[in-house]
């Protein structure tokens, strides 16, 4: 029965005890349960409201109980209820009366939702490190393809040549709005809950603002009921991450696009691909499926909090404990799959030569045959409309533009001339497109520049 054995006459059935129980998923988080209990026990000795020894044997005892988990010294114990009640019960088991003094002017309602603020906000520190790893090697492996001439797509139709290093920096910033998306996610959730009790705070005159202090956040929350009862930093996290999985997962589909044999433009390596049980000659996208499959499952888990929370009443109440295996599998997921992928783009091949060869096959520079009339006086739309022609002619002859002569160009319009030819060579079509974020070399370099200078000052903040 345990702390409540006082209005208990009972001992909890055992399948509900199992089912009350939450230590399976929340004993990761032992060790800011003692930060947070270190700040309460430390404002309550500064608020005189336990005395400085019983706040020394507190600190020590639970510096202790840390130690000892971290070596192994001490085993949690995993029928308990969940890591808070686990840590107290050791700590007066070792400490005796101080112990049980802790939990004045608090609840476990504050304490798990301080506990969870602590632990997501180091675990978004680590996703946000994870991102700018990946946009650093998104970024290497540009520098080398700025040359590289692919066809860029709509309707995954061949449309216009752009590079592989434009194509994979999109994503670079992709990433880099995913990461001020954290990083605002990061500020919101970082207010103090702790001193707001089960609901209503407490008689004790504590000192919030002291406690929010010592655990580093930028102030207390200003409504206790608040304060226990929402969990919008979880969902908002769980969100962020869903966003960026929704990234990376079209960053695989392109992988395992390009990686066809069908496309050929990359080649996987063998560390980042499997082969099959029976042919031979597979060399399968695994990590790229599992990251489009696995954004699926981030998306329910956060389909699944914000449900859960959508009919709850204020304050707390008992289905807020299923907020933490969802958001903890969310991050474990997306910290796997940021490493999973930057492991595949630093280690795949670019066949550039494919990729050209793609880019001029399928009319990709049919706009800059229109583009070169209408620079000569003529509309775009009457431009249009003439290399229209000009295409279904060639698609039915099944030749190339470059493989007519002016002759046939003449046919369909008396402003041909023989400067056409440099006018849709792939290299021209693509280095005049050196608009600001635009895909020519020069434009590119640029992007790439800056995109550098936007990492350098993230990394510093
Ligand atoms: N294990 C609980 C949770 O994760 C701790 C809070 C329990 N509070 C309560 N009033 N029963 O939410």
């Amino acid at each position: 029965m345990g702390i409540w054995s006082g209005r208990f006459s009972k001992e909890l059935d055992s399948i509900a005890s199992e089912y009350n129980s939450s230590i399976g998923v929340d004993h990761v988080m032992f060790r800011e349960d003692i930060e947070g209990s270190k700040a309460h026990a430390k404002m309550l000795s500064e608020c005189d409201i336990i005395s400085k020894e019983d706040e020394e044997l507190i600190i020590n005892g639970l510096d202790g109980i840390k130690s000892d988990i971290e070596n192994k010294t001490l085993e949690i114990d995993m029928k308990a209820e969940d890591i808070h009640m686990f840590i107290e019960t050791e700590l007066t088991k070792r400490i005796g009366d101080a112990g049980k003094r802790l939990h004045t002017a608090r609840s476990r309602n504050d304490q798990v939702v301080t506990d969870l603020r602590l632990y997501l906000r180091n675990l978004i520190t680590e996703i946000e490190s994870e991102i700018v790893m990946l946009c650093e090697s998104i970024i290497a492996k540009s520098e080398q393809n700025i040359d590289s001439i692919m066809p860029g797509y709509t309707h995954l139709q061949a449309a216009q040549p752009v590079t592989f290093a434009h194509h994979l920096m999109a994503y670079c910033q992709m990433l880099i709005r995913d990461l001020s998306r954290f990083r605002d996610a990061k500020t919101r959730l970082n207010e103090s809950p702790l001193g707001a009790g089960a609901l209503a705070t407490t008689v004790y005159n504590i000192d919030r603002h002291r406690t929010s202090e010592l655990l580093g956040f930028n102030k207390p929350m200003l409504n206790s009921m608040d304060a226990v009862s929402d969990r919008d930093f979880v969902i908002e996290t769980e969100y962020c991450a869903s966003m960026t999985m929704m990234h990376l997962s079209r960053l695989s589909e392109e992988l395992i696009i390009w990686s066809s044999q069908e496309f050929g433009y990359i080649e996987l390596d063998d560390a980042f691909t499997t082969g099959s049980s029976i042919m031979p000659q597979k060399k399968n996208p695994d990590m790229a499926e599992l990251t489009r499959g696995k954004t699926g499952t981030v998306i329910g888990i956060t389909m699944g909090m914000i449900t859960t929370m959508k009919g709850l009443p204020l304050a707390y109440n008992k289905d807020l404990q299923e907020d933490k295996k969802g958001v903890f599998e969310v991050i474990d997921i997306l910290s796997k799959t940021l490493k999973v992928t930057r492991g595949m783009i630093d280690t795949l091949k670019v066949n550039s030569d494919t990729m050209k060869a793609k880019a001029n096959n399928g009319y990709i520079v049919a706009t800059d045959l229109a583009d070169y009339l209408t620079e000569k006086g003529m509309p775009f739309r009457d431009a249009y409309k003439i290399v229209g022609g000009i295409i279904k002619k060639a698609s039915e002859e099944k030749k190339n533009l470059e493989d007519y002569g002016i002759e046939m160009y003449r046919e369909f319009s008396e402003v041909f001339d023989t400067d056409l030819f440099e006018a849709i060579s792939l290299e021209k079509s693509l280095s005049r497109r050196a608009v600001y974020g635009g895909p020519s070399p020069v434009a590119v370099k640029k992007q790439i520049e800056e995109t550098k200078k936007i990492l350098s000052k993230t990394k510093e903040s």
